[in-house]
């Protein structure tokens, strides 16, 4: 296999912020009287804030929100958010994760993160790994949010390495759905090996050494 460039995926692969998002949307929609369980919440990772709302407002019945209610739902949903990751530390970070990017770097493969997030900068900084990769490419940096294929055709453009050299690594399924648009090759990790498209299953971090060889 001819990879050059690893992507990442943050939440929910390098960091396991995915459960804050659950609990976050949860507290939300609990205070709104919305049904939320895991199932709706696994159509939520990988999309944007915005989508995610909508996603979960499929379960409302009442009068229509207007525009300016949603946007203050999603940034209360963000308040809620951030209060967990203002608590993160590098800690958070599981020492199979830093070993593994530390050794893909040894063998000469550029590393990037490619996440819808906006909080993508702040959780780096928290855990400490704002300095492991080249490149970050993030939520702040992209119109279209995953499955468009965008934040990881902005990363290989950023890291100079053609689409089909790059290697995306995710729990979304719809982030294996955007690296497969972006002409990518695919690692599934956690939820996304369910979906059965990837090209690769990750049982467990450190099996990306065995693919990236
Ligand atoms: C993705 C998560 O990484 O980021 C989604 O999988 C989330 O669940 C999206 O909605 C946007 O995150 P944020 O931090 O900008 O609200
Ligand atoms: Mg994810």
């Amino acid at each position: 296999m001819d990879t050059e460039a690893v992507i990442f995926d943050l939440d929910g692969v390098l960091v396991h912020t995915d459960k804050y998002h659950y609990l976050a949307w949860k507290q939300l929609s609990d205070e709104l009287g919305i049904y939320f369980d895991e199932e709706i919440n696994r159509r939520l990772r990988g999309v944007s804030r915005e989508q995610s709302l909508e996603i979960i407002l499929e379960n409302y019945n009442g009068k229509p929100f207007s525009d300016d209610e949603k946007k203050k739902m999603a940034n209360k949903k963000n308040d809620i958010y951030r209060k967990y990751l203002s608590e993160m530390t590098p800690s958070d970070v599981k020492d199979e994760v830093r070993d593994t990017l530390h050794v893909l770097k040894e063998r000469g493969y550029h590393i990037a993160v490619g996440s819808s997030s906006k909080n993508t900068g702040f959780i780096l900084e928290k855990t400490d790994l704002l300095n492991e990769f080249e490149v970050v490419s993030d939520g702040t940096m992209i119109t279209r949010t995953k499955p468009d294929p965008e934040v990881f055709l902005l990363a290989s453009k950023l890291l100079s390495i053609a689409p089909s050299k790059c290697l995306v690594v995710e729990d979304a399924d719809a982030g294996i759905d955007a690296g497969v648009a972006g002409g990518m090759k695919t690692a599934a990790y956690g939820e996304a090996v369910k979906s059965g498209k990837a090209d690769y299953i990750l049982d467990h971090f450190p099996d990306l050494l065995n693919i990236c060889q």
